[in-house]
């Protein structure tokens, strides 16, 4: 693999714009390709990031044999085909969250990536900001002791008209999938996949979850609150309660923005500093790591690993079962 990793993207919307304004940020990255449906909208994105290969079809972008890895920032619905066409032309993938629309979807991609010896990603970016590792390792060195509850929401408004993409269950909209994903992540990643779920959404008139409500209980006594919405501005915050502290990540807690307060004991709560990066939104975090583990020839990451993708989609799935989300790839 090249030292310089060379980047194609993969559908040209809102977050593919951000990523590849980060991806200027990585010293050791080209954003060398696009491929987007619509030929206004790829001219666009391939003049304004200076992109010298734009394509007006998926098929044309894949089929560029300078593509290491390509970047995949489609609707969810759209991830797994998405990432099989990829796989299938030999590249490596970064896919948005959620990874596909069920564990079904998943495993399948995770078997392609693994028949091809190719590296896939789901690009869970929160996992790799500074904040997120800080308080993993605040939480090892003991510093609230044993976790007893976490609790986390994620909730905005949305402007008329209502975007499709999270309103349209045909392109599997919906808060759960969307951002739900996001404290979600949360309590898998320090507690662990739950013993119990419980579940429970309101639906707009589109029958997507416009709210969805969740709890976790595991067999160790710890239990998380979950909460997401696309109805209105929530905290955005996450709450991690051990018994000998607790530590609060802050509006925005999933962002490289977020700040960390400690509190441990009767002692007065503490701002907690973490080194960051004083630009970008957050996403180089993900794409240098994807870049590491293609220069070291890894099939996937040690960070967001592919069982960890496994038990987050099959995490949401049996979330949606018990809230009564369906969608027409069940
Ligand atoms: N990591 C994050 O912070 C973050 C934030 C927002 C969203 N996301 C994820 O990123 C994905 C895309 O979200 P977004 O907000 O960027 O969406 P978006 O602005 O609507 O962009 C999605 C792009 O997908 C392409 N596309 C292909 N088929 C489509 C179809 N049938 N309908 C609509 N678009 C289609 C379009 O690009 P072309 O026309 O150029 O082909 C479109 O611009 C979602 O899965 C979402 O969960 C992640």
């Amino acid at each position: 693999m090249p030292q310089i990793i060379r980047w194609g993207i993969l559908g040209a919307g809102r977050i593919a714009r951000k990523f590849a304004s980060d991806l200027s940020l990585v010293s050791d990255a080209q954003l060398v390709a696009v491929g987007s449906r619509n030929k206004t909208t790829c001219d666009a994105f391939a003049d304004d990031f200076n992109i010298p290969n734009r394509y007006h079809s998926y098929e044309e972008l894949v089929s560029n044999p300078e593509v290491d890895i390509i970047y995949i920032a489609t609707p969810h619905m759209l991830h797994y085909e998405n990432t099989l066409l990829c796989l299938e032309h030999g590249k490596a993938v970064l896919c948005e969250k959620p990874f596909a629309m069920n564990a079904r979807q998943v495993k399948a991609m995770v078997a392609k990536a693994q028949e091809k010896k190719l590296f896939l990603m789901e690009a869970l970016w929160s996992k790799f900001l500074p904040q997120f590792i800080k308080v993993q390792q605040m939480i090892k060195e003991g510093m609230i002791g044993q976790i007893t509850s976490i609790r986390a929401d994620f909730g905005f408004t949305t402007t008329e008209p209502e975007p499709a993409r999270l309103y349209d269950p045909a392109l599997g909209g919906g808060s759960l999938l969307d951002i739900g994903i996001y404290p979600v992540f949360v309590a898998l990643s320090l507690l662990g996949k739950p013993d119990v779920i419980q579940a429970t959404m309101t639906p707009t008139r589109s029958g997507v979850d416009e709210q969805c409500l969740v709890s976790f209980t595991y067999k160790n006594g710890a239990v998380a609150q979950l909460f997401s919405t696309i109805s209105g501005n929530t905290a955005v915050e996450a709450d991690i309660t051990g018994r000998d502290g607790r530590i609060r990540m802050t509006n925005r807690f999933h962002n490289l923005t977020a700040n960390l307060e400690y509190s441990g004991g009767n002692a007065e709560t503490q701002k907690i500093g973490v080194d960051k990066d004083s630009s970008g939104f957050g996403y180089q975090y993900e794409a240098r790591h994807a870049g590491d583990c293609l220069r070291q020839g890894l099939p996937e990451s040690p960070v967001m690993s592919h069982q960890d993708s496994i038990d987050l989609i099959e995490t949401l799935d049996a979330i949606r079962k018990a809230a009564g989300i369906q969608y027409q790839w069940d």
